[in-house]
């Protein structure tokens, strides 16, 4: 498929979205979402693809939602536009996705990144949710997320007077897993998706699931679904073949069943 805002590629078992709307610094709009959700659902449903890498540009991962699209709208238009339910169609798919951040990842931007299931950074990038000098509040999780993400004081922080933190201040808030040279930015992704791509789809999908009940639910339901979702694991080839290599000191065949 062709896309008007975005660049698409499979390396390998490895799905890669590049946000490409580089007049606007990747500012997300209408038709950026819907390339976006239609690509990552794509990828979701592959059987050949094992982790999705998005990205940006040098200058910016994104730049926050359009603001000029946005402008002159109402609130209701706001809701009718379904913009928050489109994008958790993104939020919601199985596979693994990791952001690769370099420059801006402000307000919709640094909402994406954190929907995304590791976010590395090149030393580049800074992170934001400046939507309070423009009237408004994050609207994609940025209050939610990146609470839970970084704690209520660091969200507060940031949320509240929309100043933008570096690479350094977001590793060390969490927020970020790593930071690299930004010349290795891409590489260090793809060597991160590639990993998580060889092991076996059935577990790398439950652990994602698992993870996301850990951010979504009480603890009590967590460890339940955890509970169950690791029992379950024990009727695939690929626990039986895991272990066996184990024991056996060779590397697993895993056949994604
Ligand atoms: C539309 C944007 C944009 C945005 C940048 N551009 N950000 N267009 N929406 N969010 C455009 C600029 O208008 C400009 O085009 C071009 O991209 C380059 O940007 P400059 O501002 O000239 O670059 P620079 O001086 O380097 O400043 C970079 C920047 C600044 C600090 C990132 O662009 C900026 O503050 N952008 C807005 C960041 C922001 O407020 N994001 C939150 C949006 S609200 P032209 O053609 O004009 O020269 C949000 C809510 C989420 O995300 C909820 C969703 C439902």
């Amino acid at each position: 498929t062709e896309y008007e805002t975005i660049l698409v590629e499979t390396r390998g078992r490895v799905g890669w979205i590049t946000l490409h709307r580089p007049e606007a610094l990747n500012a997300l709009n209408t038709q950026l979402m819907h390339d976006v959700v239609d690509a990552a659902t794509g990828f979701d449903a592959d059987r050949g693809i094992g982790a999705i890498v998005v990205t940006g540009s040098e200058r910016a991962f994104a730049a926050g939602a359009d603001i000029k699209e946005m402008e002159a709208k109402s609130g209701l238009d706001m809701i009718m536009g379904d913009h928050f339910g489109e994008w958790s169609r993104f939020a919601a798919i199985r596979t693994p996705v990791v952001a690769a951040v370099a420059g801006y990842a402000l307000g919709g931007g640094c909402e994406l990144a954190m929907m995304c299931d590791i976010i590395i950074a090149a030393d580049t990038a800074k992170f934001g949710q400046p939507e309070i000098n423009l009237g408004v509040i994050p609207g994609l999780g940025g209050s939610q997320r990146l609470l839970r993400a970084i704690g209520y004081y660091k969200a507060a922080d940031l949320v509240l007077t929309g100043r933008m933190m570096d690479a350094v201040e977001a590793e060390r808030s969490g927020l970020v897993s790593r930071v690299v040279p930004a010349a290795d930015l891409l590489a260090e992704a793809g060597k991160i998706a590639d990993t998580i791509a060889s092991k076996s789809l059935p577990s790398v999908f439950a652990a994602k699931a698992a993870l996301d009940a850990a951010m979504e639910t009480t603890l009590a339901e967590g460890l339940r679904f955890e509970r169950q979702a690791f029992a379950a694991l024990f009727s695939t080839h690929d626990q039986k073949e895991g272990m066996a290599a184990f024991r056996e000191k060779r590397s697993p065949d895993f056949t994604n069943s």
